[in-house]
């Protein structure tokens, strides 16, 4: 089973993946990050309205992640490290993929913060039309294994064809936020149902913050879960490198 720290913008930076990790961690996920002029300019914002966001210009993003990645390799050389990232066009991802001692690039099609949304990133990616290519596009191009992180249940959307779009387009990982409104568990049927029809490995998330609902996730048939806001809590009643 893969242990993923999922990740937190403001939050999930090196010091804090290194101090997290040694509880049994396979995979610890750096950012989200902003990559270009839109979303450089809509993270601005969002920092500007209080929230924590990483908020790196254009001219220092790619240096900083590389530092980034090479402070957690230093102490913890087995684990796998995955940059989540977001952009308007595919090659500024890339340009990440492709940066040394980097596992994993994350695309991510989850965010839901307004400003990013607007300029068509995070859950909106979820509605391009070229999504497939987009992501054939990274995955064709980088020496790095490629992560599509979404947000499932997107009102208009139906997960199960991005699920496949997704597998499709060659990427290694799909990493589902299983949400689902006005249900505090996951939506466990939706990634069993998911598991059960693509060949690319599931990254269950949602709600992992207790070994009854580790156990509920592992059933749906997912090759690994993450964990977000139990990492910070500290509260988690289980022994993570037990699975
Ligand atoms: C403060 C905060 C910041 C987050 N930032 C990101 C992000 O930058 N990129 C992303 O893909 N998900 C982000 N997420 C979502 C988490 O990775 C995760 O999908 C969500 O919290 C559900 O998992 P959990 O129940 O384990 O917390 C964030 C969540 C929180 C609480």
């Amino acid at each position: 089973m893969i242990k993923v720290v999922a990740p937190m913008a403001g939050i999930t930076n090196s010091v804090f993946l290194n101090n997290v990790i040694p509880y049994g961690f396979d995979v610890a996920t750096l950012g989200g990050y902003s990559l270009d002029a839109p979303t450089i300019e809509a993270s601005k914002k969002i920092v500007a309205r209080g929230r924590k966001e990483f908020d790196f210009p254009l001219e220092e993003i790619f240096s900083h992640i590389e530092s980034e990645v090479a402070s957690i390799k230093k102490v913890h050389s087995d684990v796998k490290v995955s940059a989540n990232v977001r952009a308007t066009t595919p090659q500024p991802i890339i340009d990440v993929g492709n940066i040394k001692n980097l596992d994993i690039v994350e695309i991510n099609c989850h965010c839901r913060q307004n400003e990013i949304v607007d300029v068509g990133c995070g859950q909106e990616m979820l509605k391009r039309d070229d999504l497939g290519n987009y992501i054939s596009q990274v995955v064709d191009n980088v020496n790095c294994e490629v992560s599509v992180k979404i947000r499932a249940n997107v009102d208009g959307i139906n997960t199960l064809d991005i699920a496949h779009i997704i597998d499709d387009a060659g990427a290694d990982y799909l990493h589902v936020d299983a949400m689902k409104k006005g249900v505090f568990d996951a939506d466990y049927n939706l990634l069993r149902e998911i598991c059960n029809n693509v060949q690319i490995q599931v990254i269950g998330n949602n709600s992992v913050n207790s070994i009854l609902n580790a156990h509920k996730m592992i059933e749906t048939g997912v090759s690994g879960f993450s964990i977000a806001r139990g990492v910070i809590s500290g509260n988690l009643d289980f022994d993570i490198s037990d699975f």
